[in-house]
């Protein structure tokens, strides 16, 4: 069981007693049984894990938890078995007591372009906005941070987040299971807020970007990774249906008409750091993700597109300022 006294204690010094008051039910509520079919299991595994306070390395491309030295050959297939029923592990790689956890993405690649070009995260207060299983997060803290923040709706994320916690012991890193949406507004405490991976799963990217804003405190950074299409201002793709078999992609604007909205938004000193296509390398089935990855996405023909005739997954970062 995670002791969220330090989160409250930190969020309430900054007065964001609102959210704080909203959390210990999102938490209930989301771990209720009959939520999700696999909770049950998934809890009873969490549960049987050891508490360790294992080494870690939080600054290799792997985050790294114990050696595989610190355990006999029977607890590394053992826990090699409760890892995989946490199946599918996308976001990672992790290396537990020398399991390898090769996950669908290498998201060492997308920490590796933006971490030379963000705000230093010594001693800052960060949130991480649709966090996945938290693999970035404790990137994040690794680089400096004071306390890392991450919110993801998604169940099975916040107890994979929970596993690798359970082994690396406590820390000042916390994964809430709430949508960006149930911060209250105007807590404007973060010191440096990411959104990656989330602006083209909203309905509506101004009302995301609006609620990124809420949450920074005056000058705070924003470090905004989302799917962007080639073109000029003003242009941005809607796709009909599905895009790369995605049922829930809305906006994917070209460059400057993200930046068009975040101005617009209120943001300062929006720029472009990077734009890259997603790999066939970076995106992929393994033997922890073995549902269909980017390679069933594309058109086997031509991979500058979609199977469904769209342009090719193409990512772009975007860091930008709250005024003040
Ligand atoms: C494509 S993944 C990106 C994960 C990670 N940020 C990364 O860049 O690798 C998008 C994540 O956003 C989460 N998500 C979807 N809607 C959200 C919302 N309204 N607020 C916060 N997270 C959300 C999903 O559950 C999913 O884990």
């Amino acid at each position: 069981m995670i002791n969220y006294q330090p989160l409250y204690d930190t969020l309430l010094d900054l007065k964001a007693d609102e959210w704080v008051a909203l959390i210990p039910e999102a938490i209930e509520k989301a771990f209720k049984l009959s939520n999700n079919g696999n909770a049950a299991g998934w809890l009873d595994t969490l549960e049987q894990l050891p508490t360790n306070d294992a080494r870690s390395d939080l600054n290799a491309h792997q985050v790294k938890v114990g050696n595989k030295a610190d355990i006999d050959e029977q607890s590394y297939e053992r826990l090699e078995q409760q890892l995989q029923s946490f199946h599918p592990w996308r976001k990672g790689p992790y290396d537990v007591f020398g399991i390898e956890i090769d996950t669908e993405w290498r998201s060492d690649w997308k920490w590796d372009r933006l971490k030379q070009h963000i705000e230093p995260l010594d001693n800052r207060l960060v949130l991480d906005v649709g966090c996945g299983n938290g693999y970035h997060c404790w990137r994040m803290l690794g680089a400096g941070a004071r306390m890392v923040v991450g919110v993801d709706p998604l169940l099975l994320n916040v107890i994979q987040f929970q596993v690798i916690r359970k082994l690396i012991g406590e820390s000042p890193v916390y994964v809430l299971p709430m949508g960006l949406e149930q911060i209250p507004a105007a807590t404007k405490v973060f010191d440096t807020v990411f959104s990656m991976g989330v602006l083209y799963h909203r309905r509506s990217p101004i009302d995301h970007l609006l609620e990124l804003k809420d949450c920074l405190r005056a000058g705070g950074e924003l470090v905004l990774e989302t799917l962007v299409i080639d073109g000029k201002e003003g242009e941005v793709l809607m796709p009909e249906g599905r895009y790369a078999k995605m049922r829930n992609v809305w906006f994917l604007p070209s460059c400057d008409t993200l930046i068009s909205w975040m101005k617009r938004c209120g943001f300062k000193n929006c720029r472009v750091i990077d734009v890259a296509s997603t790999s066939l390398d970076e995106q992929r089935s393994t033997e922890w993700m073995r549902f269909h990855s980017l390679k069933e996405f594309l058109d086997p023909e031509n991979h500058q597109l979609t199977c469904e005739g769209l342009p090719a997954p193409k990512r772009a970062i975007i860091l930008a300022n709250a005024p003040g």
